[in-house]
């Protein structure tokens, strides 16, 4: 069984990938730790407990972390996400927050960590300010996972948010260089690139939210802001590759659910660029080892689609 805490800022594709995780055979989700990121905390928490309420699944404990980053101004991606993060669409019923664990999203990552040491692996698909945060507030928790995923980054300084800056990690720049430093566990990364070279094919978006189910039809509702965004120039320009619906996420979380579904990874040094005027944020890898870290990271490079699309499908059902 795998054990997984999802370190999230619930917007579009964050919901994809906890639905994702939620329908995956043998994986407990210990917890979902909420950031701030896509959009603010509160529709953050928000958005997760509506996405655990559609999937019939609230007893999942959801806890409040960071709601802004270590040192830069908050940045939100409301034109992509819909300003709720959500795609704006109301929900009358969304279950209030009186639902949230008491305990910090960064004291309950340290927590279960010792409860059950060596055995969680984090997924990471939000800015790192959590992750930085309980590094620094416990420094042997890093060394406590068994492994972490993130999404984040870019290996060919594309940016989505800035030239060279993707937006998780231009987000919060510095808890992405904290985290890079310090997380000595096995560390993967779907980076942006990775998403943009793997995007859904249409045909399979409309096989997927047409399924007559009821978290089908959440997805296809709270999608179709980001849908349509996606389809306009602006956007379809940022893909490598076949044209498509970017998941990037999902990628993330699928990789830490089912080790089968990345074919192929290239392990390097990688560290993040925090003073340049166009490339602040960007991730910089160390192909020659000149930096001298101890620590390398996976950067995600091959995926087995049908294995993915497979993972997606079923988290609809
Ligand atoms: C990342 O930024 C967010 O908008 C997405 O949810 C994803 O985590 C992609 O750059």
């Amino acid at each position: 069984m795998k054990k997984l805490i999802l370190d999230v800022d619930t917007g579009v594709d964050d919901a994809q990938g906890i639905m994702v995780a939620l329908a995956a055979d043998d994986v407990q989700i210990l917890g979902i730790t909420c950031c701030h990121g896509n959009t603010s905390l509160e529709n953050v928490l928000r958005n997760t407990l509506r996405v655990l309420k559609v999937c019939n699944r609230l007893e999942i404990p959801v806890y409040r972390g960071n709601s802004e980053p270590l040192l830069a101004k908050r940045t939100h991606a409301g034109d992509f996400h819909g300003k709720d993060g959500l795609g704006d669409v109301p929900d009358e019923d969304a279950p209030g927050l009186e639902l949230l664990q008491e305990e910090g999203a960064v004291q309950a990552m340290i927590r279960i960590a010792n409860e059950n040491p060596g055995e969680v692996t984090v997924v990471a698909t939000a800015p790192l300010t959590n992750l930085a945060v309980a590094a620094k507030v416990d420094p042997s928790f890093p060394a406590k996972l068994k492994a972490l995923h993130i999404m984040g980054g870019n290996t060919e300084s594309r940016g989505n948010t800035t030239v060279c800056g993707e937006f998780n990690f231009v987000a919060d720049s510095e808890a992405a260089y904290v985290v890079l430093d310090r997380y000595t566990c096995p560390t993967y990364i779907a980076t942006w690139e990775f998403s943009c070279t793997n995007s859904l094919p249409w045909s399979f978006c409309d096989t997927w939210l047409a399924q007559d189910t009821p978290k089908a039809r959440f997805m296809e509702r709270v999608s179709s802001h980001t849908r349509k965004m996606v389809q306009t120039e602006r956007y379809q320009k940022e893909l490598i590759g076949e044209p498509g619906f970017n998941t990037c996420d999902v990628y993330a979380i699928a990789a830490a659910i089912d080790d089968r579904v990345v074919t192929e990874h290239e392990e390097v040094a990688v560290t993040v660029e925090l003073a340049g005027t166009y490339t602040r944020g960007m991730m910089v890898l160390d192909h020659l080892d000149l930096l001298k870290k101890k620590h390398k990271v996976f950067i995600l490079k091959k995926i087995d689609k049908d294995r993915f699309q497979r993972l997606l499908m079923n988290a609809l059902k």
